[in-house]
């Protein structure tokens, strides 16, 4: 019987070579990938589409981005998504992207899935987070064989794979609609300033036009307008990229502690997610109460974990997003972001669950008798007055 595999593709050199590398090292006959198009640029779509058509025996291309925005990325802002001042872009696309690749898998009766991960990153854990949860054998060539960019230049070459050129630019890139990722090269140093050209998102700060205030409208804690039209999550997070991005907004460069310890140098830019996340954090502060706003940070930096290492089918991160999912409701209003040369700063927010009284907090109203507060004041520093007069008796 014919042995099949299915692969996660993304036309890179690393999954490139893994679909010969399969069949002469793993002795399989057949491999079948899966591109799952979640928002990374259409070219090189088309371009791994093409590559597929040459290299692999079948391929499927998979658009996922709604469901990507709707069942990621939506959560994501709810829960401010953030893992030690990442954005989580590549960690939430990788779960989803599995779990097409085992569909497929299943669907095509093959007896293994394969990923063109290395040892030392992040993703071979999420992928294998989700194709160990059926019984197929999961495969990583890129893992097993240690195998070096040269040798695998020379192996595509063998094997009629195109290379592109990737000497002058040797950035490991990583791209989807919330989020790109640059890393490699000269960029593993800590100390070596990125350059210019690894940044296709966004433009240099400084060189960012006049001023510019847009508007968020918010339901649920999800965005769901821009400048008062409604729009699906798709596209607003696409024309919040390229406005953020002219004004040099969303630019982080970062260490960052991976799943197994290691730290990496990384940069990332992420205009619309600056923007979003900056938005729905100051409109929670304007509808929570001071105790569900110091309780769901916890609650958030715990998801954040989670859905860094890619455990989504973690109980626990069902059991959190059901926790921020009942605090969202009320998280709805407008939020103005003024984005001035790579800042975005929220210059006005009204909400109609507004928690924020300008009666009660005003100067010139009577409604709250001051006096009141007296009680509460003589009782504010009660331990520690007991405190410092038991010091004096010792
Ligand atoms: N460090 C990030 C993570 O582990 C992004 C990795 C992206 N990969 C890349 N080749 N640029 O989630």
């Amino acid at each position: 019987m014919e042995k099949k595999v299915v692969l996660a593709y993304s036309g890179g050199l690393d999954t490139s070579v893994c679909i010969p590398i399969l069949k002469e090292h793993y002795d399989l006959d057949h491999v079948i990938t899966v591109i799952v198009d979640v928002g990374q640029p259409e070219e090189e779509i088309k371009n791994a589409e093409e590559k597929a058509e040459l290299i692999s025996d079948k391929n499927f291309t998979i658009d996922v981005k709604a469901e990507f925005v709707k069942d990621y990325i939506f959560p994501l802002i709810k829960a401010n998504g953030n893992y030690e001042g990442y954005v989580l872009g590549t960690a939430i696309a990788r779960p989803l992207i599995a779990k097409k690749v085992l569909e497929v898998a299943l669907v095509e009766g093959a007896g293994a899935l394969a990923h063109g991960c290395t040892g030392k990153g992040n993703d071979q854990l999420r992928f294998e987070a989700v194709f160990r949860s059926s019984n197929l054998d999961v495969l990583a060539p890129m893992r097993d064989m240690n195998l070096t960019r040269e040798w695998e230049i020379d192996y595509a070459k063998e094997h009629g794979i195109p290379v592109p050129v990737t000497k002058e630019k040797p950035w490991s890139i990583d791209e989807n609609i919330w989020s790109r990722s640059i890393e490699g090269g000269k960029l593993e140093e800590p100390d070596f300033i990125p350059p210019e050209e690894i940044f296709e998102w966004t433009r240099s700060p400084e060189n960012g036009p006049e001023a510019e205030i847009i508007e968020i409208g918010f339901e649920g804690g999800v965005p769901v307008s821009l400048n008062g039209t409604f729009m699906d999550g798709v596209s607003l997070i696409t024309e919040l990229n390229l406005i953020g991005g002219r004004h040099g907004v969303g630019r982080t460069d970062m260490i960052e502690d991976r799943v197994l310890g290691l730290k990496a140098r990384e940069n990332y830019e992420h205009p619309a997610a600056t923007i979003l996340l900056t938005a729905h954090g100051d409109l929670e502060r304007l509808v929570l109460t001071r105790r569900e706003l110091s309780f769901k940070a916890r609650v958030d930096d715990e998801w954040s974990k989670l859905a860094y290492m890619g455990l989504v089918d973690e109980p626990l991160y069902h059991d959190l997003n059901a926790f921020i999912d009942s605090t969202q409701e009320r998280v709805k209003g407008t939020v103005k972001v003024r984005l001035y040369k790579g800042s975005a700063s929220v210059v006005a927010r009204s909400s109609p669950c507004a928690l924020y009284s300008s009666d009660l907090v005003s100067f010139d109203e009577s409604c709250i008798d001051q006096k009141d507060a007296e009680g509460v004041a003589k009782y504010h520093g009660f331990q520690a007055r007991i405190y410092q007069r038991t010091k004096q008796d010792l």
